[in-house]
């Protein structure tokens, strides 16, 4: 998977450090007194306090190629923080508490946050309460078709990725069971909530009796040549994740009109009845939400996400920073003909959008194969074969079911099950013929993020896919439970054998490409490398072998600058 880059934003060069300190953190690990890069002095601090002020500028030679300017104190040399910062990718940054300022050093950009107890299938999904999918400038809207992300990673037009999908779900899933109660407004129920909505000449509206819902709706028409609509005035804030069921004839549409309350601007946000994802001229940003034609839906969309999105499209993909709290709903507007019913706005809809991701998963599923297709081209690396549109992913499948089993448990519905399970047949099909299963060594099973040729053994990905297996097998009962459970236990076994494979002694890999393509390694940044730790933690919490946890606090040392011991 891919994360954005997360690095301290490092500022020129403002701080220089005491060399003597920088060598014994460098080498603290491996305790031996030689091998200090900068050796020129060893003074302590209270020491250097007693030194005359005062310095001279000093060339430091860079292993005889090049020079930089240091600067020398009695026996003591100081190197720029912003040289060492490149040389040994250290990051830094100056920050004040308790009334002091501080140079805080960190070996790595990335944190760890420790499991507060047993892995829980039904419970949120490592930390993904903290993932803002949606936002991501990759991520090209939320479709108004399936209140899913689309993504623009591989192809700037937009498509679905699956992996993207489930993360987008899992995360709602997880907000839902991490963070406060939503504030919830219901605007008018056709019922025994109603609103003032402003009918002009030549447009109708009533609350009639719905026999195919049990409830009353909103009923309207407006001509499509009304320059008007009709329209309900509101002066509304902070919440803005508008919720509502629909059935709209061909041509309608749903407009709300939100304004900067600093900017004075206006923005229109469409949501018509074509199925085109997202198109937007000026600050007319228009959702294709599809045909209802007769057929009730819902539609829950993030007003915000919308509007950035839309405003970012505008600009050619240019990141749009909108402030919730800079924003002011000033109106719905109703244009053609239709039936409306349960229009809400609220802080969040966490669990309607969680759906969204788990019925996508129904509905494009290969139902033969029981794959969801990356209708994408990809080549992972020089030297492996590309693979072309429709590819599977051990880590997309596994995802999904992950999203599809909390679906299951939460909803009780058989078709989310049987998804999920439909989803392992993948997984006993090699990746050279369209499933995701490799090996190692002819001994070893490996479920493929990619299903290169040769292998790329993805560490994050393949633990992603066992996290999947270990839901449904939790989830599931009966032979669905087993069937799962076998793969997970046969590619668990593959973890406890292969994992010290990906350590470097000071870091992990990303992968096995150094051992498939005989190439230099392929280095996880931190992102993956506390990634792979964070998936060592939780399954340590529900595998009782000790590889797990001893292997994680070993990972987490190089975060803070350890390293293997050398001979
Ligand atoms: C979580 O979902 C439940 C419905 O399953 C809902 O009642 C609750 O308000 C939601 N809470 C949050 C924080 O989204
Ligand atoms: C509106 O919500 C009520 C209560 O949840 C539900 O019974 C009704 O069917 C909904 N209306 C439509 C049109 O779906
Ligand atoms: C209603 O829709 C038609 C096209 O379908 C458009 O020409 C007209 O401007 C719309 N009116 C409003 C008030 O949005
Ligand atoms: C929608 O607009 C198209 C083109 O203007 C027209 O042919 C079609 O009849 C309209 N559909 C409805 C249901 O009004
Ligand atoms: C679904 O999977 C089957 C079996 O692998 C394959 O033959 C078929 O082409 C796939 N269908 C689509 C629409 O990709």
């Amino acid at each position: 998977m891919f994360y954005m880059m997360m690095r301290i934003n490092f500022k020129t060069i403002l701080v220089i450090l005491v060399v003597a300190v920088l060598s014994s953190i460098l080498t603290s690990w491996n305790g031996c007194g030689t091998g200090y890069f900068f050796r020129s002095g060893h003074h302590h601090r209270d020491r250097l306090a007693n030194v005359e002020p005062g310095y001279q500028e000093i060339d430091c030679n860079i292993n005889g190629g090049y020079l930089i300017s240091c600067r020398r104190e009695g026996d003591e040399v100081y190197i720029p923080f912003s040289f060492i910062h490149k040389y040994f990718e250290i990051y830094g940054k100056l920050v004040t508490y308790d009334g002091l300022e501080r140079f805080e050093w960190l070996h790595s950009y990335s944190k760890i946050v420790s499991p507060k107890g047993r892995y829980d299938p039904r419970g949120v999904f490592m930390t993904f309460e903290n993932y803002n999918v949606e936002v991501r400038e990759r991520v090209k809207c939320v479709t108004g078709l399936d209140g899913v992300p689309m993504s623009t990673q591989w192809e700037s037009q937009g498509y679905y990725y699956p992996t993207q999908i489930a993360q987008f779900g899992l995360s709602h899933y997880s907000k839902n069971l991490t963070e406060p109660e939503p504030h919830r407004k219901i605007l008018e129920d056709g019922d025994k909530i109603k609103q003032d909505w402003l009918v002009p000449q030549g447009s109708v509206m009533s609350r009639p009796y719905d026999v195919q819902t049990n409830s009353y709706v909103l009923k309207y028409a407006s001509p499509e040549t009304s320059t008007s609509g009709i329209s309900l005035s509101l002066d509304h804030v902070l919440s803005f994740v508008l919720k509502l069921d629909l059935s709209i004839k061909d041509n309608g549409s749903i407009t709300v009109l939100m304004q900067h309350r600093e900017k004075r601007d206006f923005y229109h946000l469409h949501y018509t009845t074509t199925n085109i994802p997202l198109q937007s001229l000026n600050n007319h940003i228009y959702y294709g939400i599809g045909s209802t034609n007769n057929l009730w839906r819902r539609l829950t969309r993030d007003l915000v996400v919308d509007l950035q999105k839309g405003l970012s499209f505008n600009d050619k993909g240019k990141s749009k920073k909108l402030s919730r709290s800079k924003l002011k709903l000033l109106k719905i507007i109703l244009n053609g003909s239709g039936k409306i019913d349960n229009v809400s706005l609220s802080t969040s809809e966490h669990m309607e959008q969680f759906y969204d991701s788990a019925k996508w998963f129904v509905a494009n599923q290969n139902v033969s194969s029981g794959g969801w297709a990356n209708p994408v081209r990809r080549k992972v690396a020089n030297g492996m074969g590309t693979l072309d549109p429709g590819w599977y992913s051990a880590m997309g499948q596994g995802h999904g079911i992950s999203v599809l089993s909390r679906a299951y448990y939460h909803s009780g519905e058989e078709r989310y099950l049987q998804a999920a399970v439909r989803a392992l047949k993948p997984f006993r099909i090699a990746s050279s013929r369209g499933g995701v299963e490799a090996m190692f060594l002819d001994k070893f099973v490996w479920y493929e993020e990619y299903p290169t040729t040769p292998s790329s053994f993805i560490l994050n990905g393949f633990i992603y896919s066992l996290v999947g297996l270990y839901d449904l097998k939790t989830i599931a009962s009966g032979k669905d439970s087993l069937e799962a459970q076998e793969l997970f236990d046969k590619g668990m076994l593959s973890l406890k054998n292969m994992l010290t494979l990906f350590d470097t002694g000071y870091g992990t890999t990303y992968d096995l490409r150094h051992f498939t393509l005989k190439t230099a390694p392929n280095v996880a940044r931190w992102d993956y490398h506390s990634t792979h730790i964070n998936q060592l933690l939780l399954l340590s919490t529900v595998d009782s072998d000790q590889v797990f946890g001893i292997t994680a606090e070993r990972w987490i040392g190089y975060m803070n600058g350890k390293r293997a011991a050398h001979n």
